[in-house]
């Protein structure tokens, strides 16, 4: 099959995986990008609560409430004891860091996982914490961030959408991440419920954003001419600095022989890494260590290195003076009260800060010489390094870098957005990945760090592409009845190159993974074939880590061992979409069941067309992670159960939050209008005066209560408090929107009976002549009946009489109160706009009724069927009338429609637009509408304030 047909085919079969939103994570040790890729969402980087592009990553508390970002950072020198920055480097780690960069240092447990201290964790976290002291694995730390990312991005709506929970997410990682590391992400995303659609590298990232807007050379891959564009990806960041080296080419080639248009594809393939664990913390660190030494030789006062707070704010100066140095040759240093009441100012320069690190320098370019050795390739070779982290700013890294470059930084890619290349990158590839977005055709491979031993035997030798799979084949046990394969990792020392301390620890064979195959006797017995053999296919899943597709029962047939060459990259990360069935049966039981089958199913049933005959047997197996062991299902629910009680108790404050907010702004409006000097005068004038004094002493009260619970009551609380309030101030502000829209409803209601009064005249009037028309008509020449019913006209007569009566007796209560506006109303606007409505529905309903027709003359018989006609037109009882025309038959009648409505014009002579107005607009605001239409001038009243709520 030709490669670009693989990838249309599995972008077909992947659809359904990608339905809305994924969310792109670059989660760094220091700072956090985040890019979502949503359908309607701008395509860019998600912003923090405080609008910054980059988010700290970081998770702490203050006291009870757990804060992220910029926020946890400012919280760090007042709770260092609930602060935790710099979780990745821990993350599927055991190397408790050298560096001071935990002001809670984990320990760690017996099974060696390092676990952090929480000490006086918040109460609500439930199952609480057995001791302070073993609370938060590097992995839970992890799954705090996320949650807060996530919250981030489900807050990007496009409008006219509703809120959408998010699932999938694309991440990068450093490519030389072992098996530990990744499954420790994966842990912290599963933990949050998400599925990781990709782990790619961090400078593979970089190389797809960089790719996006530029072509390179054609290389034709079967017969391997063309050319191909080599370029660095230089990243150095807070704790570790990488050299990935990767090769950009296209591809062409028409998918039939008669095509006009060829396909193209961008390939990116991943050559070589080198790496260090050097970073700009190195000089945050140094220039902390200066400061402090300094402050003990001034100050005398040893006992700061063990306060967490004095630490925390030098920690924090240290990082200020670091950015000052990368611009300036010396800064200065003043911290308050940064022990024991001492103030503390200094003053530090570039040159002592470099001399204080030399030794390091050369670890900054160390990356870039052993990516060349491992690629082969030389520095004339490469076309450009394109730099990403920050620390590329500083000033000896990018003479370090120089240094590696020959001398020259002509080869330093210019112009190129650094900082967020890789999360953009990375959301590209989702794109890619989604069939919702027209992208480029992208081919990604990348490779192994690792060499995967079982023994001696070398099975994903380093380098190999992420994504292959390999099948062992293995005799079937005489005596036993399992098989159980170790599995190790290691990298190779390139020799004759000298070796840094990472290199070394990296070289250091480590177990991963422990596979036992189950049960074979008994499978060997429903073995019909001949020479059973067990079969592993072992993956190298695209996301980096190793496991186990299945073990099988089978013929040794020929040539069986051997290697299924899966496309890496894209292709490969696609197949782990799908994954194995048998995955699932794995290791962990509490993992929900992300992947789902299975393309390796069609591959496998194409295998067994090839070889009909041949037998298969399906073997148990259990994967058991060795060395640094994941999450057990046990802490995984434990975990999860608490990140699920913080969320309970996050979403209770927030609505608390709310109501407490909503109660404090209600209590300062209320009493800026019942202050004496206030502009609006509406609680002084339609208030009594015991009505009054009793608002302000509820007020008042309500608002010594607010400062003293303002932090303890609970929602339903508050919610009651500001009810109690709302029921004494509804009377006062019932007789002023009364007052207020009293005026405007009068004058509607007599407009609406003065035009019902000369319907009434006309309809009399032409009905009278109808009839005395009918009455003297002859069958050859009949009269047009009456368009009215007797019963019609005197209903409308009948509520006019009515209304009327009603009005003229509340309308002279009312204006006997008229000059005192704290009495209630007698007349309501409300009741005036009922009837006033439903008499004029009464007679739009008859004008608008269907003019009768003159009937056919009836040459030669007699004029008894015309009178006929007519008794029968006025018993009709489909003609509705009366009293149970209400407005709510309004939208049933087929002949409002506006142009009918517009027509009854001459019924109202002040009427400029259609009579009746738009039903929401009745409902929304009853007190403001009128059924006659807005456009009469009739509103005298004052303007209505702006306070509708009051
Ligand atoms: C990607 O490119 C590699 C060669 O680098 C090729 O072997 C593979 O088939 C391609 N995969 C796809 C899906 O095109
Ligand atoms: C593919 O690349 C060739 C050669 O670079 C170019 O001529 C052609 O226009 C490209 N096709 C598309 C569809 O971009
Ligand atoms: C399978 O057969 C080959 C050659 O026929 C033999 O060398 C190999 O040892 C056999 N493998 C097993 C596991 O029996
Ligand atoms: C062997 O075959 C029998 C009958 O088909 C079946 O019930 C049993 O589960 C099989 N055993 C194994 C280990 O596959
Ligand atoms: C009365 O008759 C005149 C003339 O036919 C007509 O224009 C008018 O609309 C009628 N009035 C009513 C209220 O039906």
């Amino acid at each position: 099959m030709r490669p670009s047909h693989i990838f249309s085919l599995l972008l077909l079969l992947l659809a359904p995986a990608i339905q809305a939103a994924v969310l792109a994570i670059d989660y760094g040790a220091e700072f956090t990008k985040l890019s979502l890729i949503k359908p309607g969402v701008p395509f860019d980087v998600v912003l923090d609560k405080d609008s910054k592009r980059k988010i700290s990553s970081v998770v702490g508390w203050k006291r009870d409430d757990r804060v992220f970002g910029a926020e946890a950072k400012m919280a760090a020198t007042r709770f260092p004891d609930a602060h935790f920055p710099y979780v990745k480097p821990l993350l599927g780690s055991t190397s408790q860091h050298q560096l001071p960069l935990h002001p809670n240092p984990p320990s760690m447990t017996n099974d060696g996982v390092l676990i952090f201290p929480h000490s006086s964790a918040p109460s609500h976290i439930s199952p609480s914490p057995s001791s302070s002291e073993e609370v938060w694995t590097p992995t839970a730390l992890l799954a705090h961030q996320i949650s807060y990312y996530r919250h981030l991005a489900e807050s990007l709506i496009p409008d006219g959408t509703t809120p959408e929970p998010i699932n999938q997410v694309i991440v990068t990682v450093p490519s030389w991440w072992d098996h530990y590391q990744r499954k420790a992400y994966k842990d912290a995303l599963e933990l949050q419920g998400l599925t990781c659609l990709a782990m790619i590298g961090e400078g593979t990232g970089v190389a797809l954003n960089y790719a996006m807007t530029r072509t390179f050379p054609n290389f034709n891959l079967e017969i391997g001419e063309g050319e191909k564009e080599y370029n660095i990806i230089y990243d150095s960041g807070a704790l570790s600095t990488t050299a990935t080296i990767l090769s950009f080419y296209q591809t062409s080639y028409f998918p039939t022989k008669k095509s006009k248009t060829s396909i193209n594809t961008t390939h990116i393939e991943v050559l070589s890494v080198g790496y260090e664990n050097v970073g700009g913390v190195l000089l945050d660190t140094e220039i902390q260590k200066i400061l402090t030494e300094d402050f003990i030789k001034k100050s005398g006062q040893k006992d700061i290195i063990s306060d967490k707070r004095a630490l925390a704010k030098l920690s924090r100066e240290a990082n200020r003076v670091k950015h000052i140095l990368s611009a300036n040759q010396e800064a200065n240093v003043a911290i308050e009260s940064l022990f024991n009441d001492v103030d503390y100012r200094s003053k530090i320069s570039r040159a002592s800060l470099e001399s204080a690190v030399e030794s390091s320098i050369p670890l900054f370019s160390h990356p870039i010489t052993s990516a060349l050795a491992s690629a082969g390739l030389t520095l004339n070779d490469i076309n450009s390094v394109i730099l990403f982290g920050g620390n590329t700013r500083v000033p000896l890294v990018q003479q370090s870098l120089k240094s590696a470059l020959g001398g020259t930084d002509d080869k330093i890619a210019q112009n190129v957005n650094t900082d967020e290349a890789a999360v953009l990158g990375a959301a590209y590839y989702g794109a890619a990945l989604s069939r919702t977005f027209k992208m480029k055709n992208l081919n990604v491979t990348e490779r192994s760090f690792y060499d995967i031993k079982m023994g001696d035997e070398v099975i994903f030798e380093q380098g190999t592409k992420l994504g292959e799979r390999k099948i062992l084949t293995l005799p079937v046990p005489s005596a036993e009845d399992e098989i159980t394969l170790e599995f190790t990792q290691s990298t190779h020392l390139i020799s004759g190159q000298s070796t840094t301390i990472t290199e070394r620890n990296q070289a250091i064979s480590k177990p991963i993974l422990s596979v036992k195959i189950s049960d074979i006797e008994n499978s060997v017995k429903n073995f019909t074939n001949p020479l059973p053999v067990v079969q592993v296919t072992l993956r190298l899943d695209p996301r980096g880590y190793l496991s186990v597709a299945n073990a099988v029962l089978t013929s040794n047939s020929t040539g069986s061992e051997e290697t299924t060459k899966d496309a890496g990259g894209v292709a490969g990360a696609l197949k782990g979409l799908f994954g194995s069935k048998k995955d699932k049966d794995s290791s962990d039981d509490s993992v929900p069941a992300e992947e789902n089958p299975t393309e390796d199913e069609v591959v496998d049933t194409k295998e067994e067309k090839k070889q009909p005959k041949k037998q298969k047997i399906a073997l148990k197996f259990k994967e058991k992670h060795t060395g640094i062991r994941p999450m057990t299902g046990e802490e995984k629910r434990t975990t999860q159960a608490r990140l699920r009680s913080i969320a309970t108790y996050e979403s209770a404050k927030f609505a608390r939050e709310e109501a407490r907010n909503l109660l404090e702004g209600y209590l300062y409006r209320l009493s800026g209008l019942l202050s004496e000097d206030a502009e609006n005068r509406a609680l002084h004038d339609f208030a009594k005066k015991e009505e009054r004094i009793t608002l302000q002493s509820i007020v008042d009260k309500t608002m010594e209560w607010l400062g003293d619970h303002a932090e303890t009551a609970d929602e339903e609380t508050l919610k009651g408090k500001r009810a109690d309030i709302e029921k004494i101030e509804l009377p006062i502000i019932t007789r002023f929107k009364e007052s207020l829209h009293r005026p405007k409803a009068i004058e509607a209601f007599q407009q609406a009976m003065f035009s019902s009064r000369s319907f009434l005249v006309e309809a009399t009037k032409n009905n009278t002549e109808a009839l005395e028309n009918v009455s003297k008509q002859t069958p050859e020449n009949p009269a047009i009946p009456p368009k009215y019913t007797e019963e019609e006209l005197k209903d409308v007569e009948t509520q006019m009489k009515e209304n009327e009566l009603w009005m003229d007796d509340l309308m002279k209560k009312q204006v006997l109160l008229e000059d005192d506006l704290t009495s209630d109303p007698v007349i309501w606007a409300d009741d005036l706009d009922k009837k006033g409505k439903k008499l004029q529905m009464t007679v739009l309903r008859l004008i608008n009724k269907k003019a009768p027709r003159r009937p056919k003359p009836v040459i030669s018989s007699s004029s008894s069927s015309a009178t006929a006609t007519t008794s029968t037109r006025l018993a009709n009882p489909t003609n509705h009338h009366g009293p149970s025309v209400t407005e709510s038959t309004h939208s049933e009648l087929p002949d409002l429609s506006e142009e009918t409505l517009s027509s009854t014009t001459l019924a109202n002579p002040t009427h400029k637009g259609p009579v009746l107005e738009d039903k929401t607009q009745e409902t929304g605001d009853k007190m403001g509408t009128t059924y006659i239409s807005k456009a009469i001038p009739t509103h005298k009243g004052p303007e209505p304030p702006k306070h509708q709520e009051l």
